[in-house]
């Protein structure tokens, strides 16, 4: 065997026992590297007689060719194996459940305060907050509620001992402050709702000394109850899925607002059952008015410029209507047991396109 044919041997084992593609760089380099064997070979050319330079560089050229096409053969196959060997790594299996199932269950208040955003951030609504621990002057007295009105008394108000200066803190009774806090902070035009967690001495079927409000507040320069009780009855529509919910508004009475009402609901009964809808019977769900110009003094909004309108609503007695809940009670009895039944699917989170609940 000749030299040439030797190396020729060679150098093509070596390319085929590459494993992969560094080795089959390595290779390479050896071969028709600037120190590589065929390279060497080109070299010696030189030192040869010109008769037989001829024959030789010939024969290095075609040996030249052939192993730079076996190395491209050769990157060709690894490469294919090693893209194979990444699908098989990275294989996915389509058919898996995309997680596993959640445990977990959606408290109906939270589902229920879902929904709620969902349907006045629709409307353009922005979402306000304040603090559980209030004082007087925002929970009351700010809210035209001075410190001798009758109305404080129906507040059944947790109360905090007195600070070093005499002031008492107070577990805010009802969402309304956060009213206050918001007119003080940005100026008009306003359209807020504020929900979140209210305090009364109060305990039966009916009552829990914690609940949920959500408060509701637009004020702008030609606010008027015509506004009101169109937002309000798109809200009930949505909120309860009913196409036809008639309501009403009765006159009542809140200190901070003027007019005031309460809106009532249709609703259907009929042995034991509620539906809501057109019927024959009404279910009182909110207080509502337009803000009282005293109100508005109080918070830096001029009364000449600017009306308002503002709700209050508790959110554990509409989800009890919307889902048939019976007793208040369960709702902060942390049963896993009543969770599981009344609870909703940690991933349905509600959007109106979607649908409130699926
Ligand atoms: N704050 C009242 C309550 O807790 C509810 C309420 C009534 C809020 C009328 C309002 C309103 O904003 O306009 O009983």
């Amino acid at each position: 065997m000749s030299d040439i044919e030797r190396l020729r041997e060679s150098l093509l084992s070596a390319i085929e026992a590459a494993a992969d593609l560094d080795a089959l760089e390595a290779a390479r380099v050896k071969a028709l590297g600037r120190k590589g064997a065929i390279t060497a070979e080109m070299k010696g050319l030189r030192d040869l007689a010109p008769e037989a330079r001829q024959g030789a560089g010939q024969a290095l050229n075609a040996l030249k060719g052939e192993i730079a096409a076996a190395i491209e053969a050769r990157r060709a196959t690894l490469s294919e194996a090693a893209l194979e060997a990444r699908l098989a790594a990275e294989r996915v299996d389509v058919t898996l459940p995309v997680r596993p199932e959640p445990q977990g269950r959606i408290h109906p208040v939270s589902q229920v305060l879902d929904e709620i955003v969902a349907i006045f951030g629709d409307m353009g609504f922005k979402i306000a907050e304040g603090p559980d621990i209030e004082d007087d002057f925002h929970n009351f007295t700010a809210l035209n509620i001075p410190p001798e009105h009758p109305a404080r008394q129906e507040h059944d108000t947790f109360y905090f001992a007195p600070g070093p200066d005499g002031e008492r803190k107070l577990l805010r009774t009802h969402t309304s402050p956060v009213q206050v806090r918001s007119m003080q902070a940005t100026k008009p035009p306003l359209r807020l709702i504020a929900p979140g967690r209210t305090y009364r001495c109060d305990s039966d079927m009916t009552h829990t000394p914690m609940f949920h409000q959500v408060e509701g507040l637009v004020v702008d320069r030609s606010t008027h109850m015509g506004h009101l009780k169109g937002c309000l009855s798109d809200f009930v529509r949505a909120f309860f899925e009913v196409e036809d919910v008639p309501v009403r508004f009765r006159p009542s009475y809140f200190p901070f607002t003027s007019p005031s009402a309460e809106m009532d609901i249709g609703c259907i009964r009929k042995g034991g059952e509620l539906a809501i809808g057109a019927g024959d019977d009404w279910l009182e769900i909110l207080g509502c008015g337009m803000v009282h110009p005293k109100v508005l003094a109080s918070c830096g909004v001029d009364p000449d410029e600017y009306q308002g309108f503002a709700f209050g609503m508790g959110i554990d007695r509409i989800a009890m209507l919307k889902y048939g809940i019976g007793d208040l009670r369960g709702f902060f009895d942390a049963d896993l047991r009543w969770l599981r039944h009344y609870g909703f699917a940690a991933l349905d989170i509600p959007t109106l396109p979607a649908g409130l609940t699926s």
